[in-house]
């Protein structure tokens, strides 16, 4: 049988580095609480990010919580049916009650002509995700934000690095968090950040993190435990010396897939915007009425030959049994997340998937 080729697989540095690391860890006895590496971190990412302020957080999903606290988001909160299930919980957590919106079929991001809609007396922000690093319409969403007195808090967890006319797809909206998860395109095994635009804000998220102290006597909110640990700080530096090659060999994976996949009969592959530079987090096909497999039969298909693609995003988060009772999941009023994510499949896609890999991937799909 052939090697098991699976959706993703973390890219790590050479491990003799990870070590010098670590003894230096080791010899300074810091271990978190922002030392010298989480710092310096924070330091790096902005300057590679085109940020202004960064917050480092132990995961994602700690952060979405941590921005919706920082913020004071009260009530209902309009979001997408079509992400990763962290990204309602985060709401839920929180007290709020998720409002869904409908995506819209090209970007597979919150429909902003469907969002005003949805705005009841109680909504107080827009949660919207850019979902596989693809920008949602940054600009007509703060439109619609300001008209209505709303907040918007990007789940950014697919965007690292993500670029719209130059310009970081992270300084948009009131606050965006992003996932280090091991799953995505910069990892540090775990963790998150989010990225703020005054520095009072990110002192207020830094207090936040880490349960509300100020000092070491003070404790101004009920706070939480979001801290990244300097192991994790001190891998993060390394990823990110590899950064730009890691992403330069996504694009050519990608490209690659496009070349073999695009004349495909009943294969849609969603293209991005020109002005956008994207980050090939994930590679998402659409599996069409005129293909000759259905979706699962086609996902049943290459797990039969070892390849391990992905149902990202199926089910949709509305369809939970914690959020099919709320009347905006029902199946009317999301129809287009609902076929999305009957038609969606993720390829494997990550620096490292040698050629001869990707064309039994590509050979597999082919109709035979
Ligand atoms: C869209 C989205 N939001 C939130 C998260 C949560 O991030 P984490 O796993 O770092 O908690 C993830 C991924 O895991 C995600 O894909």
């Amino acid at each position: 049988m052939d090697k098991r080729i699976f959706v993703t697989q973390p890219s790590l540095p050479p491990l003799s580095e990870f070590v010098a690391s670590l003894q230096k860890i080791w010899d300074s006895k810091v271990l978190t609480n922002g030392g010298e590496f989480h710092q310096e971190l924070e330091k790096a990412l902005c300057q590679y990010l085109g940020v202004k302020y960064i917050s480092l957080f132990n995961n994602g999903t700690i952060a979405l919580l941590t921005a919706l606290q920082a913020l004071n988001i009260k009530g209902e909160v309009i979001t997408t049916p079509y992400s990763f299930v962290a990204t309602t919980h985060s709401l839920l957590w929180n007290g709020l009650t998720p409002v869904f919106v409908d995506i819209d079929p090209e970007t597979l991001n919150l429909d902003p002509r469907k969002i005003e809609a949805a705005i009841t007396d109680k909504t107080t922000a827009i949660m919207p995700v850019h979902c596989y690093g693809r920008p949602c319409d940054v600009e007509r969403i703060g439109q619609i934000a300001k008209q209505n007195g709303l907040k918007v808090i990007y789940d950014a967890a697919h965007a690292f690095g993500v670029q719209v006319g130059g310009e970081s797809l992270l300084n948009f909206g009131d606050l965006s968090a992003l996932s280090f998860h091991a799953t995505k395109v910069f990892n540090t095994f775990e963790g998150g950040a989010i990225i703020s635009n005054t520095p009072e804000m990110k002192q207020r998220i830094d207090h936040l993190k880490n349960f509300g102290f100020t000092d070491e006597v003070t404790v101004v909110e009920a706070g939480i435990n979001g801290k990244m640990s300097e192991v994790n700080a001190a891998l993060g530096l390394l990823q990110l010396s590899r950064i730009d090659q890691n992403l330069k060999d996504r694009l050519e994976i990608a490209t690659r897939y496009r070349s073999g996949l695009s004349d495909v009969k009943g294969i849609r592959i969603p293209t991005l915007d020109e002005g956008v530079v994207g980050n090939d987090s994930y590679f998402p096909i659409f599996v069409e009425n005129d293909f000759y497999l259905d979706r699962d039969a086609l996902y049943e298909r290459l797990k039969a030959q070892n390849i391990y693609s992905r149902r990202y995003f199926y089910p949709l988060i509305s369809d939970f049994p914690m959020y099919k009772d709320l009347p905006s999941a029902s199946k009317a009023n999301l129809s287009v997340a609902a076929n999305a994510a009957s038609q969606v499949l993720c390829l494997p896609i990550y620096p490292g998937l040698t050629t001869a890999e990707q064309d039994r991937v590509i050979n597999a799909i082919l109709p035979q």
